[in-house]
């Protein structure tokens, strides 16, 4: 092993010739296991290559510039109304739609795949989000919920086509990530799905980075390092080998979701079958985007190419422009749903992943001053480099988008419970009950108050401060609203009630 100032005069040249020596700057200090943090960490950086990163990105969107937002508003069209698919305008063809896509499932071709490699910093948990539980009545997790959605398709599949199949479930975790993820998938028996078939991936951290090139001493030992963006899938795709995975197991479609939606439809047939007949290589599933300032990307057309424009990116001029019936001209919302070919994913990682940019974010990133105080700056002092997973939909040869019902099927955990707050825990756990609590009615069950009178369907406005009615529904129940006739039609309920595999449970009459 190498000594102490041995170590500290290579790392220094090697430090030194990217301008990055200052990380030395506490070394002598250090005791021996902070010496091996930082050197850990230094590893991770990857200089130069980050160093070449940052200055493409710089090129590309000069920081001082971002404030303003790099106008690329001039330039986008809405998404053309050919290549677009939808569950409202489309009904009479869900049935076919639905039936290719279990078809495709019962073949074993379908896979899905979790980006989980975000820091859930607004909803301020230490934890990765998928452990987060939001206070169901069954106190399942967001893992627990799509995992179960999963085995439920795959019984669907098996029993309709009369053969097994399988759902790989890939999750990708970031450095910070995925210790606790794996722990916790063993420590829930994997959700009894097969080990086998949930493959972890990491995606690549990068250093958080000075404006002029310089990365971040978070502390004596310690560099600010972030995940390199959701987009960062593609390359930690090819170099963990995971695309050769997929090709092993025969898979022939992908879908990619986000961790953090409670209502995702995890392989939903419906999107991959309308995918599959229009011979797609890339969709997407969007909701309509109905205020301007929602914080949702938008899909659209910049410069002729399919691509997001964040909702950082837009300016308000364009999120208010309206088309002439009253609709927002840039409502195709983002939901973070992606259906990709495997053939489109091997291109994508093997041809055009480099060329993808990073985005740039100026942040406020705590350091450690010359000092050796710790700061924390109240105005932006860096920046963090993403790319983003929906960069590649510009390669797309066939780009088609399927907008479905946001009450059906989005309601996202971004932030922590506040008064009035959007996209919390009590609104994910509402979207979800008040969902299931539909699903009952539309399956002939009612719901009584406690004198036994019937709730009205729509509640008056006295009833809607009651709401939603307590109401959740297994996904090993039902996957998305079928099959509950036989638990429900012509009953009456009295809230909270639970539907899961060991039947139907009112919680009051069980004392509970
Ligand atoms: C994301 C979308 C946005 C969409 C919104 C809907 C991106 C870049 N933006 O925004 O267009 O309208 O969701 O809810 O997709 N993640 C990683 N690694 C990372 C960073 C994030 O795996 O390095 C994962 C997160 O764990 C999460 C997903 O990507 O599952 C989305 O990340 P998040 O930061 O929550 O994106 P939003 O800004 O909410």
């Amino acid at each position: 092993m190498m000594e102490g100032a041995g170590l500290k005069e290579q790392q220094h040249q090697r430090l030194a010739a990217s301008g990055q020596a200052h990380l030395l700057r506490y070394w002598d200090g250090l005791e021996e296991g902070e010496r091996a943090e930082l050197l850990a960490d230094l590893d991770d950086c990857h200089f130069p290559e980050s160093l070449c990163f940052f200055r493409r990105a710089a090129q590309q969107a000069p920081p001082e510039q971002q404030q303003q937002q790099y106008r690329v508003d001039e330039s986008m069209e809405p998404v053309p109304k050919e290549v677009q698919g939808s569950v409202s305008r489309d009904r009479e063809r869900l049935p076919g739609w639905q039936a290719e896509g279990l078809h495709q499932i019962s073949q074993s071709k379908v896979a899905v795949l979790l980006l989980a490699g975000g820091q859930g910093t607004r909803l301020g948990v230490t934890f990765p989000k998928g452990m987060y539980n939001v206070g169901l009545l069954s106190q399942k997790t967001l893992f627990q919920i799509q995992a179960e959605r999963i085995l439920k398709l795959q019984q669907r599949a098996s029993e309709q086509f009369g053969h097994k199949c399988t759902i790989p479930w890939y999750i990708m975790t970031s450095g910070r990530t995925m210790d606790s993820t794996k722990e916790f998938f063993v420590k829930n028996d994997y959700f009894r799905l097969q080990k086998e078939n949930i493959i972890f991936f990491q995606q690549g951290m990068l250093p958080a980075m000075t404006f002029d090139g310089k990365a971040i001493l978070e502390g004596k030992s310690k560099i600010a390092m972030a995940p390199d963006g959701n987009g960062g899938l593609y390359r930690a795709l090819g170099n963990q080998k995971i695309v050769e995975d997929m090709e092993d197991r025969g898979i022939a479609y992908i879908h990619v979701y986000c961790v953090d939606n409670i209502l995702v439809k995890v392989a939903d047939p419906t999107f991959i079958g309308f995918c599959v007949e229009q011979q797609a290589d890339c969709g997407a599933k969007v909701v309509e985007k109905t205020h301007p300032t929602e914080a949702v990307g938008v899909v659209c057309k910049v410069n002729g190419l399919y691509q997001v424009v964040e909702y950082s990116e837009i300016t308000l001029a364009t999120a208010q422009k309206r088309n002439a019936d009253g609709h927002l001209m840039f409502n195709a919302g983002n939901i973070c749903n992606h259906y990709f070919t495997l053939q489109f994913l091997k291109d994508v990682v093997t041809i055009h992943e480099p060329k993808l940019q990073h985005h740039v974010a100026r942040k406020k990133i705590p350091y450690i001053n010359d000092q050796g105080q710790q700061i924390n700056p109240d105005k932006p002092n860096g920046i963090k480099m993403e790319k983003f997973v929906f960069d590649i939909f510009q390669f797309s040869k066939k780009f088609v988008i399927f907008e479905v019902l946001r009450e059906d099927e989005f309601s996202p955990l971004k932030n922590a419970d506040s008064q009035d707050g959007k996209d919390t825990p009590t609104t994910a756990r509402h979207a979800l009950m008040s969902l299931h609590h539909r699903w009952v009615l539309n399956a002939g069950g009612h719901f009584v108050d406690e004198n036994g009178s019937r709730i009205a369907a729509i509640p008056s406005m006295k009833e809607l401060t009651d709401l939603p009615i307590k109401c959740e529904i297994s996904p090993l129940v039902s996957y998305a609203g079928e099959g509950l006739g036989k638990h429900v039609a012509g009953h009456d309920f009295r809230a909270p009630l639970i539907i899961d595999e060991n039947g139907v449970h009112e919680l009051i009459k069980n004392g509970l």
